[in-house]
């Protein structure tokens, strides 16, 4: 394991709107917490395939050299080594336990804060730079969208994953305990973290300004199906996020367990917030936005 560019264990205690590593896993989603690594992999499980088709459809395969930040626990960097064949997959996140609990061969793992100013020096360039889930906790997320593209070799890819709101502004749900539980989740998250997914659409116009080229997005909404991987990730998601979510004052906790037992139950109806994918191409020149 090597920990070049930024210190380990991530800048704990960093403020959301004026720099610092963010404040993913500090009061909410604490990676020593029972279970946070299993609620990771429901997320993972809802999306892995959809994620890997697009990095295969963008070409990785065999001689790609990759890099995964915020790798969680390493799903997208073990299907890349083991299903689309890359040479070799650096996962970085500000905490490794996960990721470190399985070595494969070409898997390296960095422990770093992607915000630190020195994040991108000494790594080198890469065929693939991949962040899901990632830059929608952090603040700075412009800077960080140039600091990801100067680490795209000529040729290459970088390629953003993150959530899209579809249920909180939605005309006639208002009131459901569904929606009041998303809308308390966004709104608590964003008190709590610094999470922001208000700019999430407006991605490929940020690609396309980091100076890459041939930028494209899609969207995709897993079904909310009871029992489902998304269903079981929103159940854990709220729980986890339950003070936070009190705290907005939208949603109490009878609300909240009425919004739990919908997502398992035959009535259940509603719209998953979705995953926004979008991409752009380094100029073979290597030309990019200071
Ligand atoms: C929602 S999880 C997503 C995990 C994985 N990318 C996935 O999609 O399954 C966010 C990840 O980003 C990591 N993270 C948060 N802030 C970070 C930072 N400043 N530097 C590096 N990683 C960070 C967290 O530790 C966590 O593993």
């Amino acid at each position: 394991m090597s920990a070049p560019g930024g210190a380990p264990g991530g800048g704990g205690g960093g403020d959301a709107d004026g720099g610092g590593g963010g404040r993913y896993g500090e009061a909410v989603f604490r990676p020593e917490q029972a279970g946070e690594g299993e609620r990771i992999d429901f997320g993972a499980l809802a999306y892995d395939d959809i994620t890997l088709a697009r990095l295969r459809a963008l070409g990785a395969g065999p001689g790609w050299r990759c890099l995964d930040v915020g790798a969680g626990t390493g799903t997208v960097a073990h299907r890349l080594l083991d299903e689309a064949g890359v040479d070799s997959v650096l996962a970085v996140d500000r905490d490794v336990r996960f990721l470190a609990r399985r070595a494969v061969p070409g898997l390296d793992v960095a422990e770093a804060d992607v915000t630190a100013p020195d994040f991108a020096a000494g790594r080198g360039r890469f065929r693939l730079v991949h962040a899901r889930f990632v830059l929608m906790h952090l603040p700075e997320r412009e800077r960080l969208i140039r600091t990801l593209a100067r680490l795209v070799e000529p040729g290459g890819v970088l390629v953003l994953s993150d959530a899209v709101d579809l249920t909180s502004d939605r005309a006639g749900s208002d009131g459901t305990p569904y929606a009041l539980a998303m809308r308390a989740m966004w709104r608590g998250l964003r008190a709590e973290i610094g999470t922001d997914v208000s700019w999430v659409p407006s991605c490929p116009g940020l690609l396309r300004d980091a100076g890459l080229t041939g930028v494209a997005a899609e969207i995709h909404v897993p079904p909310l199906v009871p029992g489902s991987p998304i269903s079981r990730f929103w159940a854990d998601t709220w729980q986890r996020g339950r003070a936070a979510m009190l705290a907005t004052g939208l949603i109490d906790d009878e609300g909240l367990d009425e919004a739990i037992r919908y997502l398992d139950s035959d009535g259940c109806a509603a719209l998953s917030a979705g995953m926004l994918t979008a991409w752009g191409r380094k100029a073979a020149t290597g030309a990019v936005a200071p």
